[in-house]
């Protein structure tokens, strides 16, 4: 089996639902970003601190280049995947990509206080988000399926997923 790979903006609950879904499928799960910070031994914000984003761009297309010579498995990606081409090519190969959409309020709500998001300790977390989404918007349409999250539990995104992926079966 393929396997099932989240990309979407931080905040949307691409590491929530994947847990379950795998759990549901019986799937392994891996979370791009926990692998980046085992492998490193660094938080995520320690290595953007010290090394700049250009070098943890290289480390998460280095993570993805190796989970992806497995199938199988349900992959949470960090919302920057989508930034290089590569990645995304790699996570095609063999794998059917959903994104995970919420509106810019909702994101802001769920990400707001949160330390551990290098790109968002700036004075206007708001704006920022609004810029990032927008320049991000036409890479995460690249998706083979993107789910709108507004309203719904991880556990309810997770059975949309089953429900596409069986509908595409038949
Ligand atoms: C990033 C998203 C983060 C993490 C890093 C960069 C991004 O992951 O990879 O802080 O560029 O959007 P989450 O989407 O899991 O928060």
């Amino acid at each position: 089996m393929k396997n099932i790979v989240l990309i979407g903006f931080m905040g949307t609950g691409k590491s929530s639902v994947g847990k379950i879904l795998s759990e549901k499928l019986g799937f392994k799960f891996i979370d791009v970003d926990e692998v980046i910070e085992k492998t490193t031994g660094m938080k995520i914000s320690e290595i953007f601190s010290r090394f700049g984003e250009p070098r943890f761009r290289d480390i998460e297309s280095e993570v993805i280049n190796l989970i992806t010579k497995k199938d199988s498995q349900v992959i949470a990606t960090g919302g920057g995947v989508v930034l290089r081409e590569e990645n995304m090519k790699k996570l095609k190969e063999n794998g059917v990509i959903f994104c995970l959409k919420a509106s810019e309020n909702v994101i802001f709500e769920r990400v707001k206080g949160c330390k551990d998001r290098p790109l968002l300790q700036v004075e206007n977390p708001e704006e920022r988000i609004k810029e990032l989404l927008n320049r991000r918007k036409p890479l995460y349409e690249k998706a083979d399926f993107c789910i709108d999250t507004e309203g719904l539990t991880p556990e309810q995104v997770a059975e949309k997923i089953i429900e596409r992926l069986r509908d595409g079966e038949t």
